[in-house]
């Protein structure tokens, strides 16, 4: 299973790539909005600090505006994969963006239905988005399940990307529905390296330890 990181902001990609579980970085436009300057030049950043996968959203919502800016990205470098909210229109340019041998992840994946259908269109990725399924009262991580089902039965390509994760508990749970991708926030990933009974471990060994440093000392 890969990780990703699920932000734009350049310390905490760099702070999670030195633990070396960093496999891909996914942005939207909100997490863009947040970090100062161009975002096209952020973009430029992230890719030279991350060799794998790097996620940059279109804004466009039309076919033909979409394809215009999925080359735009495209052009930032080699990594850059198109993210295309799940639309009509949104399908068509994945179809043709694919063609031209560019890499999709479609994005606000609710159902499902909506992961089958990006599927057929040739996507590379999609993202399904569980946090906000959860925050409505239904099980997220059902539609990853479920998605997960249909592409084995029927050996689509596409990597399902468990996204808008809110706790440690959804990336467990992504590993056991057969995920191939989780995006992650910074903030998760430091929470998955902690567990109290680490911390009084830590703490127990260096208190005995002295008692060698002191016997040593007699
Ligand atoms: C990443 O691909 C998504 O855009 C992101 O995980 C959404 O997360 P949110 O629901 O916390 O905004």
């Amino acid at each position: 299973m890969k990780f990703f990181i699920d932000t734009a902001n350049l310390d905490e990609i760099r702070k999670a790539k030195s633990l070396g579980i960093v496999d891909g970085v996914t942005t939207n436009p909100t997490l863009l909005s947040r970090e100062a300057g161009d975002p096209m030049e952020v973009l430029k950043a992230i890719c030279s600090e991350i060799s794998g996968p790097v996620s940059a959203e279109v804004v466009s919502l039309d076919e033909e505006g979409i394809v215009r800016e999925g080359r735009e990205l495209a052009k930032i470098a080699n990594n850059i994969v198109i993210k295309i909210p799940i639309t009509e229109d949104g399908l068509r340019a994945v179809r043709r963006l694919e063609a031209e041998g560019i890499h999709t992840n479609v994005t606000l994946v609710f159902s499902p239905m909506q992961a089958l259908l990006a599927a057929k269109a040739g996507a590379t990725y999609i993202s399904a988005f569980v946090g906000r399924l959860d925050d409505v009262s239904h099980v997220g991580m059902d539609t990853v399940r479920l998605a997960s089902q249909i592409y084995d039965t029927y050996g689509f390509d596409t990597q399902i990307i468990v996204a808008s994760i809110r706790n440690p508990l959804h990336v467990l749970d992504a590993a056991l529905a057969g995920a191939d991708i989780a995006t992650i926030p910074y903030k998760v990933i430091t929470q998955l390296v902690q567990h109290p009974l680490t911390e009084i471990g830590i703490q127990r060994f260096l208190e005995d330890w002295k008692k060698v440093e002191a016997r040593k000392k007699k």
